[in-house]
């Protein structure tokens, strides 16, 4: 890896010093952890369409796409005109918004599991939020969820997407089960249940690896939550890309709660629970059992941002990514089998996660390719592409196959890299 290592370094001498110079304000140099990475980071200038251009005025492709948030890509211009539109009216106020209804109307329109929607400001928040719902209506406290799962920041959830890092205290409130054994958590429910509030699961893996319940694993999780009183919550924060009505509408499963966030906002931070009248009633005022404000919740900016987004994510276009998916996977596997290089995938639409090694592990923490997918990294930023540290590749509505074909050949030259290299 040193001489991808030493071509990156060369490249990229000015986001090396920005780098050197945040980690000095902000530990870490971001705060954001899972855009760090060795040697260091890239800091990027601005984004536009299906490209980002570092501030070494190196352009790349994005295949990322601020961890599939940004699904009609950089800048997409409806999105920006209705959010300028907005900011130049103002941005935010302690009085209600039209776009906040009319966000929350087209997601009831879409998603047959919602009667009504509250905003926050992230995925995380939506996470904190489902739990005050579900911790208020059964009168429990403790969680369960997948392990390697991956439900935002909230102590509760990380401790499940990252065990080795926290000790048993930490995880008093949270049971953890395996993704698609549905024995398993049926075992954890008859065991622990009447202390469960909720069962929080993502109907695919996003951050875990692109991993898909199986209908049959949501159906029996459905039922014995149920049969031991806690609600089930689905996190779509990623999910929600591959079906207008969201993953729960292609498995016929219906939680009791959604979690959405990234691409519900346009590109501006944002997070909802959706779901029955039953549950969210809880702030109805009327009769109200819980509290929940925000200075920034449902503000008029990313809700305007957020209404074009998911207006225009329609199932043509979601069907058109998904072929694009399908096209960027078979180069991905044909180039590494031409480079001799262990590799395989998993692909939702136009969700893929590559490893480099023969065979998917359950989740990308399992995973146990060495250095490959480090090293794949940073050869294709070297080539011009951008895809996740972790090997996560999510395509965007303004993607078309001249750009997927651009992007297998930059692939191609990083692997080609990555085997002379490392192979
Ligand atoms: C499935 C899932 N849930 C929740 C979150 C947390 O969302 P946010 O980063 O907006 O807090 C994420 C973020 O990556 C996610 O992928």
């Amino acid at each position: 890896m040193n001489s991808i290592r030493a071509t990156y370094k060369k490249n990229t001498p000015k986001s090396a010093a920005a780098h050197r110079r945040a980690h000095a304000a902000v530990i870490g140099g971001n705060s954001r952890g899972a855009a760090n990475h060795g040697p260091h980071p890239l800091t990027i200038e601005y984004g536009e369409g299906a490209r980002v251009v570092d501030i070494d005025g190196r352009e790349y492709l994005d295949l990322i796409n601020n961890y599939t948030s940004l699904v009609h890509g950089h800048a997409y211009p409806p999105i920006v005109e209705a959010a300028q539109r907005q900011v130049g009216r103002g941005t935010a106020w302690v009085a209600n918004n039209v776009w906040q209804t009319e966000l929350a109307e087209a997601l009831i329109e879409r998603v047959d599991s919602f009667d009504s929607v509250r905003f926050t400001n992230s995925g995380t928040e939506a996470g904190m939020l489902a739990l005050q719902i579900a911790r208020t209506v059964t009168g429990r406290t403790n969680v369960l969820m997948a392990r390697f799962g991956y439900h935002g920041s909230l102590m509760e959830f990380e401790v499940g997407s990252f065990p080795m890092l926290f000790d048993d205290h930490a995880q008093d409130r949270t049971y953890l089960a395996t993704f698609n054994d549905a024995d398993d958590f049926e075992a954890v429910l008859a065991e622990h249940g009447a202390e469960i509030a909720a069962v929080v699961i993502e109907p695919v893996m996003g951050g875990g690896g692109v991993v898909s319940a199986t209908p049959e694993f949501l159906a029996r999780v459905r039922d014995a939550t149920h049969a031991a009183g806690a609600l089930l919550v689905f996190d779509e924060v990623i999910a929600f890309r591959l079906a207008t009505g969201g993953t729960q509408a292609l498995v016929g499963v219906e939680p009791d709660l959604t979690m959405l966030g990234k691409l519900i906002g346009g590109g501006f931070p944002v997070g909802a629970v959706g779901g029955k009248n039953e549950y969210m009633g809880i702030f109805d005022p009327a009769n109200p059992r819980g509290f929940h404000s925000g200075t920034y919740n449902a503000n008029p900016v990313t809700m305007a941002a957020g209404l074009v987004s998911v207006r225009e994510l329609t199932a043509e276009r979601i069907d058109r990514m998904d072929a694009l998916g399908e096209r960027l996977a078979d180069s991905l596997t044909r180039s590494a089998g031409q480079h001799g290089l262990p590799f395989c995938l998993n692909r939702r639409g136009s969700l893929i996660q590559v490893f480099f090694q023969e065979q998917a592990p359950p989740n990308t923490i399992l995973s146990r390719d060495g250095d490959l997918s480090a090293g794949f990294h940073l050869a294709a930023l070297n080539h011009g592409m951008m895809i996740a540290g972790r090997g996560m590749i999510a395509l965007s509505t303004v993607m078309d196959e001249e750009l997927i074909d651009d992007a297998a050949q930059r692939a191609d030259a990083a692997m080609e890299d990555v085997a002379r290299e490392m192979g």
